[in-house]
């Protein structure tokens, strides 16, 4: 079982900032960080996980409450002062092919794999916020379509200039007077509808080769695009079958791009709240959940709906049917909040909360053996490889879990009882890429120099 903390701020839940386990402080204090991602290598995780977003984000009737989504530190930057009081745990960061260039982004993220000695991982996302496109001197946000066509070359240019210097290239032969091995190292003159880029790039390949790729596309194109690049996968699901029947669809898919079961990683977000009885874990949920002003649930849901006005809404009564027009296009968040309102029919403002408290993808309320339970349950059930584990409150939740579920996997042999190899690769057992350059000779090309 691969684990992965999701550092989200001071917990998964809208309302975690506000119990007496978070650090709600904490969020501009980088010591904050450190001793979160200390708990979780104590704790023998795969890897820390930091979400982001180019832009001011809270939801519009909820800015007041807002810290899930703000303040928002650089991941790289926090990453890499993580790298430095850490020896194993992997560093994820995501970063966006809609809103950076290949360049600067191949670059962080191979300096980041240097300076933590092959630990880097970077979550592609494409960006859904309409604001984060003001931000960049665009109108409006590129089309779902069209940001996953741009992502697709990103990824192409990224990999090649990964690629542009081979192993071996720095010879640093002070007798000779050699410094770089010239043949070595390739332009990668990429011209194609979103970029041009003739690099090579200014830094050698780390020791990952390539920091490992994750994607979290939900949606068929994102799955599509996933399927042609991503070794994790991270989803959400709401119980097994459906976590199941996702697995088993994107072994399919990528096998369509030759590849096999092992080169993926399919690791479901799990929130896990944790009490010493069940009652305890129960009440922890009902107190976290009173933390949520129903208006500002009410404004959340709105939002992942595709920014419907729900303010003058019958709280009592179940989600009315949207109109024609926020049914268009392809929106997996809405889709499954929709889902869930089909099913539940619950009175909007308890499915306001239940949604804005995180809660469309699985939550499990229990003991630390519970936990435990469901987790080993959906690895052996082939619904997952392993979880990016989301606390509902940090530091507290994650704390618990290391304590409290991981002891418990561990004797029960689903989990490392020591980490198995140097680089975040290893610990997944995912291999490191071949050096598209060093495969085919024929493709080097003089760069150009001054
Ligand atoms: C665990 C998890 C973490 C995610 N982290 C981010 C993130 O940091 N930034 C972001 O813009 N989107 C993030 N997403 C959203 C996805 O990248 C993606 O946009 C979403 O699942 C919708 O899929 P689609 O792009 O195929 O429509 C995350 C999704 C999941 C399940």
């Amino acid at each position: 079982m691969k684990l992965l903390a999701f550092l989200m701020q001071t917990g998964g839940h809208i309302a975690g900032w506000r119990h007496s386990g978070a650090a709600a402080d904490a969020l501009c204090d980088i010591d904050y960080f450190r001793s979160l991602a200390q708990t979780a290598e104590r704790g023998l995780f795969d890897g820390v996980f930091l979400a982001d977003s180019v832009g001011y984000a809270p939801v519009k009737g909820a800015e007041i409450f807002a810290c899930l989504e703000t303040p928002k530190l650089d991941p790289a930057l926090v990453l890499s002062t993580i790298a430095a009081v850490t020896k194993h745990i992997g560093l994820i960061g995501t970063a966006s092919t809609t809103y950076c260039q290949p360049y600067e982004l191949a670059r962080r993220f191979a300096t980041l794999d240097h300076l933590s000695h092959g630990r880097a991982g970077w979550n592609i996302v494409t960006s859904t916020m309409e604001n984060e496109a003001h931000n960049f001197g665009r109108e409006a946000h590129m089309d779902h379509g069209a940001r996953y066509e741009r992502a697709a070359e990103f990824v192409d240019v990224a990999r090649k200039l990964w690629d542009s210097w081979q192993d071996g290239a720095v010879l640093a032969d002070k007798d000779r007077g050699h410094y770089t091995d010239p043949a070595r190292i390739s332009a990668i003159n990429h011209a194609g509808d979103h970029f041009k880029v003739a690099g090579p790039l200014n830094v050698p390949r780390g020791p990952q080769g390539h920091p490992v790729l994750v994607q979290a596309g939900a949606s068929a194109t994102g799955q599509r695009f996933a399927a042609s690049c991503a070794e994790v996968i991270f989803t959400s699901h709401p119980g097994i079958e459906t976590a199941k029947a996702f697995r088993a669809a994107m072994h399919k898919q990528i096998a369509e791009f030759g590849r096999s079961p092992e080169t993926l990683k399919i690791m479901p977000a799990m929130t896990p709240v944790i009490g010493a009885t069940r009652a305890d874990a129960e009440a922890l949920q009902r107190a976290l959940d009173s933390l949520i002003p129903t208006s500002i649930a009410i404004s959340k849901l709105g939002a992942l709906l595709g920014n419907i006005d729900l303010s003058g809404a019958d709280h009592d009564a179940p989600l009315a049917p949207l109109p024609e027009a926020a049914l268009a296009g392809q929106n997996s968040t809405r889709d499954r909040v929709l889902e869930l309102a089909e099913r539940e029919k619950l009175p909007l403002a308890e499915l306001a909360r239940r949604v804005a408290a995180g809660r469309t993808g699985r939550t499990i309320v229990g003991t630390a053996e519970d936990v435990a339970d469901e987790l080993q349950a959906w690895v052996e059930e082939g619904a997952a490889d392993g979880f990016v584990i989301s606390p509902p409150v940090l530091p507290a939740g994650l704390e618990t879990f290391v304590d409290g579920v991981v002891p418990i996997l561990q004797a029960r042999g689903a989990f490392r009882k020591a980490y198995e190899g140097a680089t975040l690769r290893e610990n997944l057992g995912l291999q490191r890429p071949a050096n598209m350059y060093e495969t085919n000779p024929a493709l080097i090309e003089k760069p150009e120099v001054w």
